[in-house]
């Protein structure tokens, strides 16, 4: 027998050997696992070729919460009746589970609490100064459509939408991240941009290591994707630090005389404890880096469905243009927060594309306290992973009423409920302690973003149907389609004044 035949039946039999021993641990309370007939593949088949419709037989048979056994692995799937018993549970911790799932703290050399930190930046920053950022934003983004879309005198196909919309959004988070003179710099622009692409592939690796152990596929994501990760840390540090050491000269100079940046490596800076004397530059990289990972990819998803929603339903642009024109009758460049906050119908579209978004299987977390106790008796011991039945939430007819699964643009007006309000009826944004904390922020520069274009263009869609095509699939992760969108300018008497806006800038 070859080196490679005997390394693959020891493989094996250590799989078989973890996976009876699992059974061994599983305790009474635990929810019922769902039947399956070939040891070790479990329901992998089905969850991989077609999650929607094995989750949902498995509703149908087990009930609220059952647990599934894919690629190795035990996962408790909760629909909308538990749902926010895991986001509100101390016991739970989504942070532990996507670690072990994408090592983020241990690539970047990050404490594991990162997230926490995060979270400070973003409710510092990203909303704490919303109202400056507000401004740059905008001028941020009348620039990038006018460079990145164009006059679009003549239909103008722009074949993948993505890209265009990850250097729009790179642009203005690159801006708050680091401040007006580097966020300019298209190549740390880029650097930033590319970073999520990087941990897109390390998502990428093949799940099927976890056959064997979750260890071999965590081991392998640090190998062979942390090297690329640690030259893109290099970049950056070698791009902030001059501007950091330029800062430190100026409040030696200055003292209190000075008036400091408002950004993310500002913020940074002033936490107590960093020895100025003894920049931590790994500390700062890494922490800019987390932030554009959970800032810029998420943002780029929302508005691309947000458009493809859009350019398939041409019925609403009208109504949708109405709703600028009232809410900002002079066509000023700039609008504030009042006035974003006044574009009700914009919000409501925007918050039936995040509901709509195809999302099935979402938000994993990992129990780390001695189990998670649901109320209705269930218990899930330390160290299981639980995901939550999004479409069951989203798609729910006792919520959204009987036509749950169309999309109806104008379902959220006059209900209070904003898209970046959290519920347990709404969590594409999470829910509870670890809500997303810079979603009034996302929504807003949302907002902003489509106010520019429904007032710029008429979008249409590529296909020959002109219907939305469908999202993809993986993992029970929803993904854009990436079909082709067509900006063509919008034929209106209003544009002459846009254009002529435009021209007199600056
Ligand atoms: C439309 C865009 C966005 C979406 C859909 C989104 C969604 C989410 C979701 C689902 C979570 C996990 C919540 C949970 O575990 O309960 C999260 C966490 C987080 N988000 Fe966002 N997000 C977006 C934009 C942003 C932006 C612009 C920032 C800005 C800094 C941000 C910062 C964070 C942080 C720091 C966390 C971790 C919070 C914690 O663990 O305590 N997000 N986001």
């Amino acid at each position: 027998m070859s080196i490679l035949s005997t390394l693959v039946v020891g493989l094996c039999i250590l799989a078989i050997f973890y996976r009876i021993n699992k059974f061994r641990d599983r305790k009474y309370e635990e929810p019922p696992l769902v039947y399956y007939k070939y040891p070790i593949i479990g329901h992998t088949w089905d969850y991989c070729t077609n999650i929607d419709e094995f989750l949902s037989k498995c509703r149908k048979e087990y009930g609220e919460i059952f647990s599934i056994y894919v690629f190795g692995t035990d996962i408790t799937v909760v629909g909308k009746e538990l749902g926010h018993e895991v986001f509100n549970s101390k016991n739970a911790s989504s942070s532990a589970a996507f670690e072990d799932r994408v090592p983020v703290a241990r690539i970047l050399g990050l404490p594991p609490n990162y997230l926490n930190f995060a979270a400070e930046i973003a409710k510092n920053v990203f909303i704490g100064q919303m109202h400056l950022f507000i401004v740059k934003t905008q001028q941020s983004l009348y620039r990038d459509i006018d460079e990145l879309i164009g006059d679009c005198d003549e239909p103008k196909i722009i074949q993948n939408p993505r890209q265009v919309l990850f250097m729009i959004v790179s642009r203005t988070v690159t801006n708050i991240l680091v401040g007006d003179k580097l966020g300019h710099d298209k190549d740390l622009v880029d650097i930033f941009m590319n970073f999520g692409n990087e941990f897109n592939k390390l998502m990428r690796i093949p799940e099927y290591l976890g056959f064997i152990h979750p260890w071999f596929f965590q081991q392998s994501i640090i190998r062979f994707g942390g090297k690329n990760i640690e030259k893109i840390q290099k970049n950056v540090i070698d791009k902030i630090r001059p501007d950091i050491e330029e800062r430190l000269k100026q409040e030696r100079k200055y003292g209190d005389g000075l008036k400091p940046p408002v950004d993310c490596i500002q913020f940074l800076l002033n936490q107590p404890g960093v020895d100025k004397e003894n920049i931590d530059y790994m500390w700062i990289s890494g922490q800019l880096l987390a932030i554009t990972f959970v800032a810029i990819s998420t943002t780029v998803t929302t508005i691309n469905n947000f458009l493809l929603d859009l350019a398939s339903r041409p019925e609403y642009l009208d109504s949708l243009l109405e709703e600028q024109e009232q809410i900002n009758p002079n066509n000023d460049r700039i609008m504030d927060l009042d006035q974003i906050s006044k574009m009700k119908r914009l919000d409501s579209f925007l918050k039936e594309s995040l509901r709509l978004s195809g999302n099935i299987l979402s938000l994993i977390h990992r129990v780390i306290g001695p189990e998670l106790k649901f109320s209705n008796g269930y218990q899930v011991p330390k160290g299981s992973l639980i995901r939550i039945y999004l479409k069951n939430v989203h798609h729910d007819n006792e919520i959204y009423g009987p036509d749950s699964n169309e999309f109806y643009g104008y379902r959220h007006l006059e209900k209070e409920s904003p898209a970046s309000k959290v519920s347990r009826d709404f969590l594409q944004f999470g829910m509870g302690q670890h809500a997303c904390p810079g979603r009034n922020f996302a929504v807003n520069e949302i907002k902003m973003f489509a106010s520019i274009l429904i007032k710029k263009y008429n979008i249409t869609i590529a296909t020959k149907s002109g219907m939305r095509p469908p999202n993809f699939v993986i993992n029970g992760i929803s993904f854009p389609n990436p079909e082709p969108l067509i900006f063509e300018k919008r034929v209106k008497v209003w544009d002459k004044n846009y254009n002529l806006k435009l021209d007199n800038e600056n």
